[in-house]
């Protein structure tokens, strides 16, 4: 069932790509009965992942899967062209679901925050050890990808502690690597989901996920985070649940960093 759940996106995608396949199908066999007409290979191609695309649309498929829905076709006809091997596409797939582990069952793709994120968290820190207590803080990442963030922050705060929980495999062990290579000894990675962790130990929360999570997320900061701590949403906001106070960047894409007091 777990595992169901984990590939029913992607079990989605393949079933939406069959259905357009059934309709490109049916449309090729009435331009050639009614009018012999016939649509060149990459028109055909063309239709295919154009028809992805809507379907995952109107499916309110998120971004990133309507983006792979159109690479599919064009990916599999040049494939076919090029002739490669079969065991190319277990492999590439593998690869994929060790980087995008929680793409599927949490709605949590890979993207990573930027330097001006990275800064703009340390400015956020600068401030509150300016006006607060001074105190060490302990600062956690919730789903923490390759601990770039983290590193980071770890190196500008050598008094506070940094930690990570993630579950992909493969950020994971890049992340393994690179606090290790850092050389830093206040900054950890979890192999551990961020449902499983602990808060109440933590004064700083950071989050960079998707809308999907964001509901039971903030259920859980409100209930485990102690009074006077911070959680940090890097673009996604918790609906019916205004921030405290939201930062701009001025980086591409205006990343919106939404902050809540926890009192
Ligand atoms: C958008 S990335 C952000 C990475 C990092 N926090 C940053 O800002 O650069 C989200 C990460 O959360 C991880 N993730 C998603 N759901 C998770 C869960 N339940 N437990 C731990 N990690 C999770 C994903 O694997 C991914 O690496």
């Amino acid at each position: 069932m777990q595992l169901l759940k984990r590939f029913s996106p992607i079990l989605t995608v393949i079933g939406i790509q069959l259905v357009v396949l059934i309709g490109l199908y049916l449309l090729i066999q009435g331009l050639w009965q009614g009018f012999s007409f016939s649509l060149s290979l990459w028109a055909k191609v063309s239709i295919q992942a154009a028809g992805a695309v809507l379907v995952s649309y109107l499916f309110r498929l998120p971004l990133w899967w309507i983006a792979i829905q159109f690479i599919i076709p064009f990916a599999v006809v040049l494939a076919i062209i090029f002739d490669l091997p079969t065991w190319v596409y277990p492999l590439a797939f593998f690869a994929l679901l060790l980087f995008y582990w929680n793409s599927a069952d949490e709605r949590v793709p890979l993207y990573l925050s930027n330097k001006t994120t990275w800064k703009a968290l340390a400015d956020l820190l600068e401030e509150d050890r300016l006006s607060g207590d001074n105190k060490p803080i302990h600062f956690i990442d919730l789903g923490s990808g390759f601990s770039g963030t983290l590193v980071a922050l770890a190196r500008q705060f050598p008094r506070h502690t940094f930690t990570g929980a993630e579950t992909a495999p493969l950020p994971y062990l890049v992340s393994i690597i690179r606090c290790q290579i850092s050389g830093l000894d206040n900054v950890h990675v979890q192999r551990k989901s961020l449902w499983d962790v602990d808060l109440s130990r933590y004064q700083w929360a950071y989050a960079f996920l998707s809308p999907e999570p964001m509901p039971r997320l903030f259920k859980k900061v409100i209930s485990e985070m102690p009074k006077g701590s911070k959680f940090i949403s890097n673009s996604f906001v918790v609906p019916n649940n205004p921030p405290t106070d939201t930062r701009i960047l001025e980086d591409r894409r205006q990343t919106e960093l939404h902050i809540w007091d926890i009192n």
